[in-house]
């Protein structure tokens, strides 16, 4: 939730941390700061709001020293102020914390009674508090942070600098993610820590995963890393191929904005590892596990997963049932965590997250884990904490995803679905050779059918004023489209802060028609399939007491048309592949009307890109 950002080495600190937090801000942007050493001591400058508040400040301010570390926020305990901004301060120790400290209060009292004086409402300011309780009798760093970890509960990344030897800083981690960079000529002249990759790709590929309750250490041109029992590690090194490009905004407004025209290709990306363009058909190749072997034994898929990817599942589990023949259950991961689910033997738990780093996500597969359930993880950030914990993994091949909304991971999940769908009903002797050229042929046809799709963006900019008058959305559609009415209406809840309800269509009647009236709009998802007729009658039933259509169907629809105040036609295509197409007019309809309010598209209020705590 927070972006982490620490630099020791030749370079000026202060532009590599700015730097580094602008990449980083989709994770917190309610307060930043930096500290930096100069003139051999700790020189911190915090600000309250984005991240431009910080760098105005720090404009004209000189640094001298070579090592230095900066935070960008997103609020868990206390007030998104600057008195609460990192990095936090505490004698001659300064720190930066993503996460939770669960027995904050607990230690609090603790320091309190020592007589320590609290300056922050933060659980963060206490770690500092503690380490400088340590060096104050040992005089060493390493030691310090290794003596205070069992004090320590929760989920945290924290990095830690120390004024008097301004050549050296020690970070560890329990549970949200860490990652150092080394130099990237091999030189061991500078080093990063950081909360993604992002934050330093610029300046290297070369990065070292930290996993939970390890410590590194960086002291002059040297590394060390350590287990929680102060074991020396021997940790891999992992290259990184992506390009800087991939991290910029490329001529668009907004990040959201590229990344959604983006979809034709990052969907074709997702497939390209997983199908055979010249036969049309899957592979079932090595995905860390020998898919084939696995999926043939496989009686139960369970899906976990949270917010959009949540969805994603969703429609996952109408493909795998449909195509497969086989039981799906889906769990919005927090759920599943703690009502003791049933994961019976031969169970495949596939967890789908963006950033790989979702808290609730990565304790219900490590829940699965413990219940011996085969794990498959469907993410975009290879080596991320979810990805690292399963013995299978698909990509979603999409490239950085910087807007806090997510779209590009959002289709090439659902294209990976597909693609598995059609995996396991293959693995399992289901799957005519005829029926899955066509379903290969049909995926085939979805970059270009988005591109038609993406046409919309000038409707929806030239639409944004009138919609803006209404006061709530109903999202709805049945079958497949259900998921993606609900993954509508969080858009515009999450991008407009609009009041919107995604529900299954068939379901109006039982409570939702008491909202429609003429301020209301219902936006349907509504393609040509054995569905439609109902979902029409629904529809007659809305439009009769004031509500006003927007519908997405396929082709000239003349029926859906002539019920809707705006009407969009979808290419045709089969059920498997709808969800894809039909979902960018209504992630469009979000950017739009929320750009057309003045919100910001990029950074909504209150959110942030990754959620790494529960
Ligand atoms: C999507 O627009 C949201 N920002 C959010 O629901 C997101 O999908 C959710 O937090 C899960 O993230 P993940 O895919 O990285 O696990």
């Amino acid at each position: 939730m927070c972006g982490i950002v620490g630099y020791l080495g030749i370079q000026n600190p202060k532009t590599i941390i700015i730097d580094g937090l602008k990449k980083l801000e989709y994770r917190g942007y309610d307060s930043a700061g930096v500290a930096i050493i100069h003139d051999g001591k700790t020189k911190r400058i915090r600000a309250q709001g984005k991240l431009k508040a910080l760098e105005d400040k720090v404009q004209n301010e000189e640094f001298n020293g070579h090592v230095g570390i900066g935070h960008t926020r997103w609020a868990t305990h206390g007030a998104p102020n600057e008195r609460n901004a990192h990095p936090h301060q505490v004698g001659e120790i300064s720190l930066v914390h993503n996460g939770i400290i669960e027995n904050y209060l607990e230690i609090k009292e603790e320091l309190l009674a020592q007589g320590a004086i609290i300056t922050s409402d933060t659980d963060s300011e206490l770690v500092a508090h503690l380490i400088w309780n340590e060096i104050q009798k040992n005089q060493n760093l390493l030691q310090s942070v290794q003596n205070i970890l069992k004090r320590i509960v929760g989920a945290f990344s924290i990095v830690v600098l120390w004024e008097k030897s301004p050549n050296e800083l020690v970070a560890f981690k329990d549970g949200p993610p860490l990652i150092v960079g080394l130099s990237k000529d091999k030189s061991n002249d500078e080093f990063f820590i950081v909360s993604d990759v992002q934050a330093a790709l610029v300046h290297t590929n070369r990065f070292v995963y930290l996993n939970d309750r390890e410590v590194v250490h960086i002291k002059d041109h040297s590394i060390s890393y350590y287990n929680a029992d102060g074991e020396k590690l021997n940790k891999p090194e992992s290259i990184l191929d992506w390009s800087t490009d991939m991290v910029e905004k490329m001529g668009f407004e907004h990040y959201m904005l590229k990344e959604l025209y983006e979809q034709p290709r990052s969907v074709a990306n997702a497939m390209a590892p997983y199908i055979d363009t010249d036969t049309h058909t899957v592979k079932l190749t090595d995905i860390g596990f020998d898919a084939e072997t696995v999926f043939k034994k496989i009686d139960r898929v369970i899906f976990v997963a949270c917010g959009t990817s949540f969805y994603a599942a969703m429609i996952g589990k109408y493909l795998i049932e449909q195509i497969c023949r086989v039981p799906v259950d889906t769990d919005v991961a927090s759920e599943f965590r703690y009502r003791r689910p049933v994961i019976p033997k031969n169970s495949l738990v596939i967890s789908i997250s963006q950033s790989g780093e979702t808290a609730d996500t990565l304790a219900a597969v490590r829940l699965a884990k413990e219940h011996g359930a085969e794990l498959l993880s469907i993410t975009n950030v290879a080596h991320s904490s979810i990805d690292r914990e399963a013995a299978g993994h698909m990509y979603m091949n999409s490239g950085v995803e910087i807007g806090v909304a997510s779209t590009k991971a959002f289709t090439s999940t659902l294209a990976i679905l597909n693609i598995l769908a059609l995996q396991i009903s293959k693995a399992r002797g289901a799957l005519a050779p005829v029926s899955e050229k066509q379903y290969v042929q049909n995926l085939l046809a979805v970059p270009g059918q988005i591109e038609v799709v993406l046409a919309y963006d000038k409707y929806f900019s030239e639409a944004a004023e009138q919609l803006k008058k209404y006061k709530g959305f109903l999202y709805l559609g049945r079958g497949v489209s259900y998921p993606i009415a609900l993954e509508g209406a969080l858009k515009l809840k999450e991008l407009a802060y609009m009041h919107a309800e995604g529900y299954a269509a068939g379901e109006m009647k039982h409570g939702p028609l008491a909202l429609i009236d003429d301020n209301m709009a219902i936006v349907v998802v509504a393609p040509t399939d054995e569905l439609l007729d109902k979902t029409i009658s629904n529809l007659q039933e809305a439009k009769a007491r004031g509500g006003k259509i927007i519908s997405i169907g396929t082709g000239e629809n003349k029926s859906l048309k002539s019920m809707s105040e705006y009407y969009l036609s979808l290419p045709h295509s089969l059920w498997t592949t709808n969800p894809i197409i039909s979902v960018v007019p209504l992630q469009l309809m979000a950017y739009h009307l929320a750009h057309s309010l003045g919100y910001d598209v990029d950074q909504p209020r209150n959110l942030a890109k990754s959620v790494t705590v529960e």
